[in-house]
C-alpha cells in the first residue's frame, strides 16, 4: 500500500529538499509523486534532455525509504516549443488562440504536438526504466479537464473530415444520416462540413454528436499514443495510470476508452475547490468514487487527495477538522487502496499560491500535517480490507453518447445529466448500498437493479439487453426521454415513445412537456402510493398506461395522465419515472427495490455514511459523518466530520 503526498522539489530551494523529504516520511508516507510539469526543466532548450535533477531528487527520496510515481510531462509544454511552433496551441470556439501562460493549451491533433511529446517521455521512460523506486508513471495530467478537450484550430477541422470520411465512406451516406435535405444543408464533399462553432440558430444533432465524438477521438488517440510509449520504455516494475479530473460527465471524451491499457485508474478527489462555500454533496463524492472505481472494473487510487482549501484565483471553503481526514476514508471505502495528498507545501510563486498544502507556505506542521499522518498511520492497518473486490447488486448505466446529446441539446433548460443520475443515484446511496456507476455496454446480466438515467439512445440490440434482464428478475429504473433516440441521435420515425423499450415498460407515451427548474407540476400518489405527494420539475413525460400500474399521476386538470409506473415483465420490474422526481418518491421506491430484491443496505441517521466491505467472512465497516452533528450507529457515537473504521 503507498501513502503520501504530491511533491514539487523544483518549487523550493535545493537546501529545503532534505528536511521536506524527512518531513514527508514522519507522515508515516512511502511515496511521493513528482515531475508532471517539469518538461521545461528535463529539455531545456530542443534536443537537450537533462535529468539530473530528478536523479538527485530520487536519490533524496530513496535516502528515506520512499518510492515514486513519475508524472509524465505533457501537460506544461515549454514555451521555446510554442514559440517555435504555435501551430500546437489549441483554438476556442471563436478562433482565438489559446496563448502560452496556462497549461495544458495544446491541441490533442497537433502532430508536433505528438511528435515533441512522444519524444521526452520516451526519453524520460528510458532514462528511468531500471530506476526500483519508480512503481508507476502517471500520463500527462488530468488529461482534457479545464476545457483542454475542445479545440476549433484548422488541424482539428481536417482531421474531423478524415474522421466523418473514414466513418462514412461516402458523402451520400453522412447526408442521408445527418437529415441534411433539411435546411438545404446537403454536403457534395467532406471539406464543406464545418465544425459546430457559432452559427444563427443551431447546428445538426448529428454532427453535434459527431463532433463530440471526434473530441474523443483526439484525445485519446494521443492518450493511447502516450501509453504505449511508456509501455514500450518502462521497467517491468512500473505500472501505468492518469489521473481523471472531477467534472467527467462534462467531459468531451470517453474516460473508458481514455484508461484502456492503463495498469490502474488514479483520481483527483476535490469535494470542494475554488470558490465553492460548501462542499459537493457527500452522494455525489461518493458517485465520483464509483464512477473510477468502475472505468477498469477494479479498485484505484487517489493521487490528489484535498487537504488545504484549493483554488487558483478564488478560494472558498475551508474543511473543518477531519473533515479531510473523512474524505480520505469515504474514497478508501469505495475502492480507493492507495493516497496521495495534494500536494506537501502551497506554492508561493505562480499560478496556485492558494492551492493549500499539508504544509503551510510559513512550512508550520499544524493541522493538517497531524491530520495526514493521523489517516496515514491507521489506514495502513486495514490494507488487506481495501484490496477487497467491491461486489454491487446495482448499477447506474451511463453512455457518452448520450451524454454528450444532452449537453449539445438540453431540451429543458434546467436539464444536467449528473443530476438526473444523481436523482437515481442518491437514494440507493442513503441506504448504504453498494452501486457500481458503469458504461452501458459494459456486461449487467449480473446485477439485481439497474438505474438508467435519461438514456434517449437505445437501439434495438441495448433493448433486446434490457428485455433479457427483467426477464431473468432484474428490476429496472428508466427515466424521462428513454428510447426517444437511435445511435446516430435521429428520433425514431413511427416508434411509439419509449420506442425499442415500450413493451418492457409496459406505457405509451404521446405527450411530453419540458419544465425550468423553477417549474413544477404536483403530482399524487396511486395504489401503493394512494394519499402521498409530492412535485416533479424540469421534464414530464404524459405517461399512458398500458400493462403498466399507475404510482403517481400528475395533479394537473389537462394532463393527469402517468407520472411514474411500475411494469411487471418476465420475472423482473420495470419503474417509469416520467419527470424530475423528487426525492422523497425515488426513496419510497429505493426502499421497496432493495426489500423486494433483497439488496444488502444499512439503515443509518441521514448524513451518516456506512459502507460495508467484507474479508474473510468478516465485514468491515467505514463510517463517515458528513455533518457538523453529533451522529450515532448502534452503540457507535461519532463527533462532527469523524470518519472510522470498525469491524462488526
Ligand atoms: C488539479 C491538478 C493539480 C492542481 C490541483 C489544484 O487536480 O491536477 O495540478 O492544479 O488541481 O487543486
Ligand atoms: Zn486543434
Amino acid at each position: 500500500m503507498y501513502v503520501g503526498v504530491d511533491y514539487y522539489p523544483e518549487h523550493w530551494p535545493k537546501e529545503m529538499m532534505e528536511e521536506d523529504i524527512l518531513g514527508i516520511k514522519k507522515l508515516h508516507s512511502n511515496i511521493v509523486r513528482i515531475g508532471e510539469f517539469a518538461w521545461h526543466l528535463m529539455e531545456p532548450t530542443e534536443g537537450n534532455f537533462d535529468f539530473s535533477f530528478f536523479d538527485e531528487v530520487i536519490e533524496k527520496v530513496k535516502e528515506q525509504d520512499l518510492y515514486v510515481m513519475f508524472g509524465t510531462p505533457t501537460a506544461t509544454f515549454p514555451a521555446w516549443l510554442a514559440k517555435q511552433y504555435p501551430s500546437i496551441l489549441s483554438v476556442d470556439e471563436d478562433g482565438a488562440t489559446r496563448n502560452f501562460g496556462g497549461r495544458r493549451q495544446y491541441c490533442y491533433n497537433s502532430p508536433v504536438y505528438r511528435e515533441y511529446s512522444a519524444k521526452i517521455t520516451e526519453k524520460l521512460v528510458q532514462h528511468y526504466q531500471k530506476e526500483d523506486a519508480i512503481i508507476a508513471w502517471q500520463i500527462d495530467n488530468e488529461l482534457g479537464h479545464e476545457g483542454s478537450d475542445m479545440c476549433y484550430c484548422k488541424q482539428c477541422h481536417k482531421e474531423f473530415h478524415l474522421f466523418l470520411e473514414n466513418k462514412y465512406q461516402h458523402i451520400d451516406a453522412l447526408n442521408e444520416t445527418y437529415g441534411t435535405i433539411f435546411w438545404g444543408q446537403t454536403y457534395n464533399s467532406f471539406d464543406e462540413i464545418p465544425m459546430p462553432t457559432k452559427t444563427i440558430t443551431t447546428h445538426n444533432p448529428t454532427l453535434k454528436l459527431d463532433w463530440a465524438r471526434f473530441r474523443s477521438f483526439s484525445l485519446n488517440r494521443f492518450a493511447q499514443e502516450q501509453t504505449a510509449i511508456v509501455r514500450k520504455n518502462r521497467g517491468a516494475h512500473q505500472q501505468i495510470t492518469t489521473n481523471i479530473a472531477g467534472g467527467f460527465f462534462s467531459k468531451w471524451f470517453d474516460h473508458e476508452e481514455t484508461v484502456k491499457g492503463m495498469d490502474f485508474v488514479s483520481y483527483d478527489n476535490y469535494p470542494v475547490w475554488g470558490g465553492l462555500t460548501e462542499p459537493i454533496p457527500p452522494a455525489e463524492i461518493a458517485m465520483t468514487h464509483d464512477f473510477n472505481r468502475g472505468l477498469l472494473d477494479k479498485n484505484f487510487w487517489i493521487v490528489e487527495e484535498l487537504m488545504g482549501a484549493q483554488g487558483h484565483d478564488i478560494i472558498g471553503y475551508l474543511p473543518r477538522p477531519n473533515q479531510a481526514k473523512m474524505w480520505s476514508y469515504q474514497a478508501f471505502a469505495h475502492g480507493c487502496t492507495d493516497m496521495l495528498y495534494f500536494r506537501w507545501r502551497g506554492m508561493t510563486k505562480g499560478a496556485e499560491q492558494y492551492c493549500y498544502g499539508v504544509v503551510g507556505h510559513d512550512n508550520h506542521y499544524g493541522r493538517r500535517y497531524k491530520e495526514v499522518q493521523n489517516v496515514f498511520s491507521d489506514i495502513q492497518n486495514y490494507e488487506d480490507v481495501l484490496q477487497t473486490e467491491i461486489k454491487s447488486d446495482i448499477a447506474v448505466l451511463y453512455d457518452y453518447d448520450n451524454i454528450w446529446s444532452w449537453n449539445f441539446q438540453q431540451q429543458s433548460s434546467g436539464f444536467d445529466f449528473k443530476q438526473e443520475l444523481m436523482r437515481l443515484y442518491t437514494p440507493f446511496y442513503k441506504l448504504n448500498t453498494h452501486i457500481d456507476v458503469i458504461p452501458v455496454s459494459r456486461d449487467f446480466s449480473s446485477y439485481k437493479v439497474l438505474l438508467v438515467p435519461a438514456l434517449q439512445i437505445i437501439d434495438e440490440a441495448l433493448a433486446e439487453r434490457f428485455r433479457s434482464f427483467t426477464e431473468q428478475g432484474g428490476t429496472v429504473i428508466f427515466t424521462f426521454r428513454t428510447g426517444i433516440k437511435d445511435k446516430q441521435n435521429n428520433i425514431y420515425l413511427k416508434q411509439t415513445l419509449p420506442g425499442y423499450v415500450k413493451d418492457i415498460t409496459g406505457i405509451e407515451i404521446h405527450e411530453i412537456e419540458a419544465l425550468s427548474s423553477s417549474q413544477t407540476v404536483p403530482i399524487i400518489g396511486a395504489g401503493e402510493f394512494q394519499g402521498t405527494s409530492s412535485t416533479c420539475s424540469i421534464w414530464r413525460d404524459v405517461i399512458t398506461p398500458v400493462t403498466a400500474e399507475t404510482l403517481f399521476t400528475y395533479d394537473d386538470p389537462f394532463y393527469a395522465e402517468a407520472a411514474v409506473t411500475k411494469n411487471n415483465f418476465g420475472k423482473g420490474l420495470v419503474y417509469y419515472v416520467g419527470g424530475g422526481i423528487e426525492e422523497d418518491v425515488l426513496l419510497e421506491i429505493a426502499k421497496r427495490i432493495v426489500k423486494e430484491q433483497d439488496v444488502a443496505h444499512v439503515e443509518s441517521e441521514e448524513g451518516l455514511e456506512v459502507y460495508s466491505r467484507f474479508i474473510d467472512n468478516e465485514v468491515y465497516y467505514f463510517f463517515m459523518n458528513h455533518t457538523a452533528e453529533t451522529k450515532t450507529f448502534e452503540s457507535l457515537t461519532l463527533q462532527p466530520y469523524e470518519s472510522k473504521i470498525v469491524k462488526k
